[in-house]
């Protein structure tokens, strides 16, 4: 953790904001759209540790990660937009976020309690994490080639 935070600080060291580069060339998605670089906004870096990055600047989320279609796309690309994403506290009480036209879902502040697991809908489908977590850093596993067990990407259903 204090690693990877003085990584970053130093990555982003003499500049004044760091948003990252494209990540990917254009050409390279499965979903054929990527994010190109540039400005900051809720469509920026998907695929990426939000999380992480937004340690050192941007603003702080307590869950965020992005949502695709192949399990192995790479960052940069666009995912998968409107896919309900559930977060089921231990408690069964469920707070649920929206994947944008990146792929992208995010939010800053979250009252649920852990441990929790995901059950994620679209067009009538439904993919379930059952293995209850207690990071919220979907991206710190579910990278391309997976971390920490996790199949790749947070893939919709
Ligand atoms: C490489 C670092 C980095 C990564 C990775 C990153 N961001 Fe950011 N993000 C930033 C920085 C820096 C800012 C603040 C830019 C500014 O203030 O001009 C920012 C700002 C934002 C903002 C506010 C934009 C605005 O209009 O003010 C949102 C929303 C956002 N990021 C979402 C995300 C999401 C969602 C992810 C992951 C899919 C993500 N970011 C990944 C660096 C990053
Ligand atoms: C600490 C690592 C870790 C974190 C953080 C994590 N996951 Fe997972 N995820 C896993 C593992 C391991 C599996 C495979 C076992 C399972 O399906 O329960 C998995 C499976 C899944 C699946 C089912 C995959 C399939 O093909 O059936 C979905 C959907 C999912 N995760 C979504 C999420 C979302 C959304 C987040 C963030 C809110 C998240 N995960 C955070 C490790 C993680």
């Amino acid at each position: 953790m204090i690693v990877s935070f003085l990584a970053i600080a130093s990555m982003t060291a003499g500049l004044a904001c760091d948003t990252g580069d494209g990540g990917v060339a254009d050409g390279s998605c499965a979903s054929g759209e990527r994010w190109g670089g540039g400005e900051a906004s809720s469509l920026m870096n998907p695929g990426r540790d939000c999380i992480g990055c937004h340690r050192g600047e941007g603003p702080r989320f307590a869950v965020a990660g992005t949502v695709y279609d192949a399990v192995d796309e790479a960052d940069g690309c666009f995912g998968v937009a409107d896919v309900a994403v559930h977060l089921v506290g231990a408690d069964g009480k469920t707070v649920t976020l929206t994947s944008n036209d990146a792929g992208n879902f995010f939010r800053s502040s979250l009252d649920l309690a852990m441990p929790y697991t995901v059950r994620l809908e679209y067009e009538g489908r439904e993919r379930v994490m059952t293995t209850p977590q207690t990071e919220l850093d979907c991206a710190s596993c579910h990278t391309g080639p997976g971390r920490n067990g996790a199949p790749g990407r947070v893939l919709a259903p």
